[in-house]
Parts: structure tokens; C-alpha cells; sequence
């Protein structure tokens, strides 16, 4: 069987930063694992999350870049999407790279029956990063970033089995606590893509 493809999203400018760290803690994991990762490390690639007017609501892809993105998502088994909480939200650059790549007519569709996925991807890891804990994020109304991520982008695409790392509490955190949060990541990366390899020797859809 040919390696599952994985597709690892990064949005943080820094490279020291510890979302930065757990990417790469991920395609390490990946690669031992013989996935094929396609890497969107969305500050170092110069992504422009400005969408131009050729493609507001259209599948024109106005650049190569975009182009490289929108391949990688079609042919990606899962997703390993790893950035911090910025404002309860995802920062500016990851909007940009939901509205230009993961759009209407490349990762769903509206048919006779409803919206339809496009993906052949069904599994998601979104790994986040903020200072605050959860029960603050849920006193702001739910949380934003699981709603946005596991229904309204991954879900409409087909994504069925989404899992979530959030480490609150960064800015305090003990080296030995960044260390044991880097383990969970590859912990997590692997059971990932071991459930990959089963669903797809299964032949689920
Ligand atoms: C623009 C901005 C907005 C932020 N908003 C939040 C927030 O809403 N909730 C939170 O817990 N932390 C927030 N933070 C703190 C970051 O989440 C935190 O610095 C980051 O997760 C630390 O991990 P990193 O090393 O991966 O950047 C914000 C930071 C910045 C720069």
C-alpha cells in the first residue's frame, strides 16, 4: 500500500515558538512513520492570505503557491494542523489559507442533496497553543476554534474523526512540561496515522 499522505498546516511567524517546535516534533513523527507529508508552513512559504478577485467564488488558483496548497489538500489522507490561539481565533494568515484553499468547489460542494465533501481526507489532528485555559475560551461563548476546524471547514469536507491537543498556559510552562507536550504530539501523530493505514487497508470511504 502505497504511504498515506498528511498534509501538516503551521502558522506562526517564529521559528523558536513552541507551535513551531510541535510542528516539527509532528513531521518528525510522520516521517518515521513513512507518511508523505506535504508541509504548509504558511510564514516561511511568503503565503498570501489576501484573495485576490479571481477567485472570489471561483476554483481559480491565482498563484503557484496556492496551486501547491490546493493539490496537497485533494490528495491528503489527514490533516495535522498545528497553530496558536490567537484572540480565540486562528491568526490572520491560517484565515487566509481556509478562505483561499479550502473553498466551495475544492473541498465541498453543493449538490441535489445538500453540501457534499470533497476531501478524501476523514481524519484531523488540530494541535493549539495559548496562554489562557479552556474554561476560558468556553466562557467566551464555546469554543471557537472547535466549532470552526471540526464542523464548519474539516466537517463539510468529508473529515469524520477530528482530535484536538490544546496546551494552555504556555507563557509559565516548565521546560519538562514543553518537553512532555512534545511526546504527546508524537504520541498523537502516530496513533494518527496508524488509524490511517487501518481505514484505508479496510478500503473505508
Ligand atoms: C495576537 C495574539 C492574540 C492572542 N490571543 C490569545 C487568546 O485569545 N487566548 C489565549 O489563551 N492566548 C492568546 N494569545 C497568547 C498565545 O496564544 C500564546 O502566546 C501562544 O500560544 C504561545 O505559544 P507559541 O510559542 O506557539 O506562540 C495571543 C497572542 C497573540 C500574539
Amino acid at each position: 500500500m502505497s504511504a498515506p499522505v498528511v498534509t501538516l498546516v503551521l502558522a506562526h511567524p517564529s521559528a523558536g515558538s513552541l507551535s513551531a517546535a510541535l510542528a516539527r516534533a509532528a513531521r518528525a513523527a510522520l516521517a518515521s512513520v513513512g507518511a508523505d507529508v506535504r508541509v504548509h508552513d504558511l510564514y516561511a512559504d511568503g503565503f498570501d492570505p489576501r484573495m485576490p478577485t479571481c477567485e472570489v467564488g471561483t476554483t481559480e488558483l491565482a498563484d503557484e503557491l496556492v496551486a501547491r496548497y490546493v493539490a496537497d489538500v485533494l490528495a491528503t489522507d489527514a490533516f495535522v494542523i498545528v497553530h496558536p490561539v490567537w484572540f480565540f481565533n486562528v491568526p490572520a494568515i491560517l484565515k487566509g489559507w481556509i478562505d483561499r484553499v479550502m473553498r466551495e468547489g475544492i473541498v465541498y460542494a453543493h449538490g441535489p442533496a445538500g453540501m457534499a465533501g470533497l476531501l478524501r481526507a476523514r481524519s484531523a489532528l488540530l494541535v493549539n497553543t495559548a496562554n489562557g485555559g479552556e474554561e476560558l475560551e468556553r466562557g467566551f461563548g464555546g469554543d471557537a476554534l472547535v466549532n470552526l476546524w471540526e464542523r464548519v471547514i474539516l466537517g463539510t469536507g468529508g473529515v469524520t474523526d477530528f482530535r484536538r491537543l490544546r496546551f494552555g498556559g504556555v507563557a509559565a510552562s516548565s521546560n519538562e512540561l514543553r518537553q512532555a507536550w512534545l511526546a504527546e504530539v508524537d504520541d498523537a501523530v502516530r496513533s494518527l496515522v496508524v488509524d490511517v493505514r487501518n481505514r484505508l487497508a479496510r478500503g473505508d470511504g
